[in-house]
């Protein structure tokens, strides 16, 4: 993190919304503000476990719920309760919609794929393509049930023989965890499924994540400020351009494949449609078209890191909970037993008839929101917001952990409570202001299928184990690592079939 000392940044402008007056900071993208800096400013002691979300949201209480500050001579403005982001994201549409150029990010995605490429007419085609191809894979005629619980059974099979090997030591269910989720992008997007010991694979699908974990969380950060730190022969930024390459290698390999087997009647994944859609609009003579090779490995690489990472740690989080909240998992597994018994997997069919279960899930990431500043936004255009004025260009950041802490909206806000997502019945009662997977435009793009991958991965591993924290261990933290999601820290568990 640096600091540069630009005074009166502030005063150039008019009738922005009110923030601290100083010392406009230069951050990454991820931890974008210094948390020991706006400890210092909150007249706090440095407390090494204060997250960027936290610290925005301690701000809020000073400046309101629209707030702003400043990164290097970058505005940016800080939404931090329901109201405010869905005044924004949703009311605005049209002007909160876009991405910032965030230069790190940029050299990696050349602002092409979905996640961070600008608002405008190629982002909405590519955004509609795959949603329609996610909807036909994931919940159509090729449903992805059978694959989630494929991945399931085998992590089930790990979990027992690990839990034997490891004894009171407990298990690490991360790395299974995330095994599944990738398989499930892998099957969608690749056509391909790995097994978790199969490390070439597993590296290279781990690039992905790496080389955007670099541009936000590394010294490579510093791009942003000079962008021909990029080719400096040394340390994270030789590393930044090799993953790069890698990928690179990797990527178009798969794609090339794909096209020398391509049989247009019997499309196999999302690579396959995208190639089909592709040669259409070539042979329809569509000059301008955005479907190209270059674009689809973009997106490719788009649908890996925005798809497994979140999802893992969602996951990771509700277990967590779990071994945490001995009662809660019990009372979720006596309403597996009622409503779907031991001699079946929980399906995708019961998803309405486990109120409690679905509580519970909600209830954990409203808590520990996995993308907790969802993606910046950026306004298209200047334009009037609650009576300030939002310059052109102005990055937005829709502080999804407050709106989810909000003690305005929800009684006691810090405790654990699933039941606040049930009335007096027991039923499911949606609350608009629960949104961890944002709102408006830019709302997940991927909500449907986490959403699925997490009710069948929790009920299933809940239906056949009991979770606890290993004899003699402390409880593990409920303190996150933020990085490019917020995950749990490292902890393992004993694990108990449910005979
Ligand atoms: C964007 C959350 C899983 C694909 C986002 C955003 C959030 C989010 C908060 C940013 C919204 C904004 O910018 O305002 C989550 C959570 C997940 C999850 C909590 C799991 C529990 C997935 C999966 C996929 C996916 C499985 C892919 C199949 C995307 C894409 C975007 C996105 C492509 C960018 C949308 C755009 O810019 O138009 N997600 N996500 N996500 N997500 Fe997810």
């Amino acid at each position: 993190y640096f600091f540069i000392s630009c005074h009166r940044q502030r005063s150039l402008y008019r009738n922005i919304p009110p923030g601290p007056k100083s010392w406009p900071i230069v951050g990454n993208f991820g931890g974008f503000l210094v948390p020991s800096f706006l400890r210092r400013r909150l007249g706090q002691h440095p407390r090494p476990d204060l997250h960027p979300m936290d610290a925005l949201t301690q701000l809020s209480a000073a400046y309101g719920d629209v707030f702003s500050l400043f990164v290097g001579s970058q505005l940016v403005v800080v939404l931090n309760s329901y109201e405010a982001v869905r005044d924004a994201l949703s009311n605005q549409p049209e002007v909160f919609s876009d991405r910032p150029d965030i230069p790190a990010i940029s050299i990696i995605t050349r602002r092409k794929g979905i996640v961070f490429a600008p608002y405008g007419s190629v982002w909405k085609k590519q955004r509609k393509f795959c949603l329609s191809t996610l909807r036909n894979f994931g919940f159509g005629k090729l449903s992805l049930e059978p694959c989630i619980q494929e991945g399931l059974a085998n992590i089930k099979a790990e979990i027992l023989r690990l839990n034997e090997e490891r004894g009171i030591a407990g298990v690490d269910l991360n790395p299974l965890i995330t095994n599944a989720v990738s398989n499930v992008i892998c099957s969608l997007v690749l056509g391909q499924r790995f097994h978790h010991e199969d490390r070439d694979f597993r590296t290279k699908l781990d690039l992905m994540v790496r080389g955007l974990e670099i541009c936000v969380n590394s010294p490579a950060v510093l791009i942003n400020i000079f962008p021909f730190l990029y080719h400096l022969p040394f340390g994270d930024f030789r590393e930044l351009r090799q993953v790069e390459r890698d990928i690179t290698v990797f990527l178009k390999g798969i794609i090339a494949k794909h096209r020398e087997t391509l049989d247009p009647d019997n499309p196999r994944d999302l690579l396959d449609m995208y190639l089909i859609e592709m040669l259409a609009q070539q042979a329809a003579g569509e000059k301008d078209s955005s479907f190209t090779e270059d674009y689809l490995f973009y997106i490719v690489g788009d649908l890996f890191i925005a798809g497994t990472d979140t999802t893992a740690n969602s996951v990771l989080w509700i277990l967590l909970y779990m071994v945490l909240h001995p009662e809660i998992q019990y009372k979720v597994q006596a309403e597996l037993d009622e409503v779907v018994g031991r001699g079946r997997v929980p399906s995708m069919t019961d998803r309405g008839t486990l109120p409690f279960t679905e509580a519970t899930i909600m209830e954990v990431q409203r808590l520990t929101v996995a993308v907790p500043l969802a993606i910046p936004h950026m306004a298209s255009d200047t334009t009037r917001f609650r009576g300030y004025t939002i310059p052109k260009g102005t990055v937005v950041l829709p502080n999804l952990w407050s709106v989810h802490r909000d003690p305005s909206v929800w009684d006691d806000a810090d405790s654990f409570n699933p039941a606040r997502f049930l009335d007096d019945e027991g039923k499911l009662v949606r609350k608009e202001c629960f949104i961890p997977f944002g709102i408006g435009r830019r709302v997940c793009m991927g909500e449907q299928l986490a959403k699925m991958e997490l009710f069948l991965m929790v009920t299933g591993l809940l239906q056949a184990f009991v979770f606890t924290i290993p004899e003699g261990k402390s409880p593990p933290s409920l303190q996150g690592r933020f990085g490019l999601t917020l995950a749990p820290k490292t902890f393992t568990v004993c694990v108990t079939p449910r005979s």
